[in-house]
């Protein structure tokens, strides 16, 4: 293959994506068909988050978003959500210290008022201790949702129009851009949901308008280096026209 932008051992892309947006969907129930409970398959999936964040940064992804836990996730049975928590903090308490090596800036999206002082205290010295990091980035989404993200944005920039720093004129969608989360990254380029579920959930719903979709039937535990390559590939292959015709979209790429 020509121009090869992004090698590793095995694998060769013409493109990657910049940014990659995932919902890590079927830990449940990849757990049920294994007759176990489905915190086994939360437990499995972190090791699926590990594989796509070494593989992402081998191939130069600038960025991977992960959504953890929705804003809807709390309806879940209590013992579920304070499994998950669990795994979150020890995730972190585990990880964070290997990502900081490998100089990768770790973030989190979404209303962390909620969670225990003990993983608001663990997200906010995660931050603190990897933000000056220049490598890849990682995003956790956490208890997240795409319209409180909007609606967040939506209630800075009113607060900037009361202090009279703003008129309703100069809101532009740029604006919006840049106050929403994520703002100062490069939007998500590729998405992928696991697990055959082919809906966006709440999840990202700005950042996402021309993102590219990818869904596949394996549940997140089974989602293999093999199957993420496989999604890259996609990627790699789909030809991004941002509403223009086949021939402007050629036209540029030749210039
Ligand atoms: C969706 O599967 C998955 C979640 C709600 C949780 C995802 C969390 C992890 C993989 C834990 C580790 C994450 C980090 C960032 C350390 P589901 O339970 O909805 O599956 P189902 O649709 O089969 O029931």
């Amino acid at each position: 293959m020509g121009n090869k932008l992004s090698a590793v051992p095995d694998v060769e892309l013409t493109v990657v994506p910049k940014h990659v947006a995932i919902i890590m969907d079927g830990n449940g129930r990849w757990a049920k068909k294994r007759f176990l409970k489905r915190v086994a398959g939360h437990k499995a999936g972190v090791d699926t988050v590990k594989m796509v964040i070494e593989t992402s940064a081998q191939l130069g992804v600038e960025v991977v978003t992960f959504f953890a836990f929705s804003s809807e996730n709390w309806n879940r049975p209590r013992d579920e959500v304070s499994t998950l928590m669990d795994l979150f903090v020890t995730s972190l308490e585990k990880e964070v210290a290997q990502l900081h090596e490998k100089n990768i800036r770790l973030r989190f999206i979404g209303d962390r008022s909620r969670f225990s002082e003990k993983l608001q205290k663990r997200i906010n010295e995660a931050e603190k201790l990897t933000c000056d990091n220049q490598g890849m980035q990682i995003v956790i989404a956490a208890n997240y949702g795409g319209k409180w993200d909007i609606t967040d944005a939506v209630r800075k920039i009113a607060q900037q129009i009361r202090k009279g720093s703003l008129e309703p004129e100069d809101i532009s969608e740029e604006l919006i851009q840049n106050t929403i989360s994520l703002g100062d990254l490069p939007e998500p380029d590729f998405f992928i949901r696991t697990s055959g579920e082919h809906r966006i959930s709440n999840f990202m719903i700005w950042q996402l308008a021309y993102t590219e979709l990818y869904f596949t039937d394996i549940f997140w535990p089974d989602f293999d280096r093999v199957e993420y390559v496989k999604a890259l590939k996609s990627f790699a292959d789909r030809e991004r026209r941002f509403g223009k015709t086949g021939e402007q979209v050629a036209k540029l790429n030749n210039a």
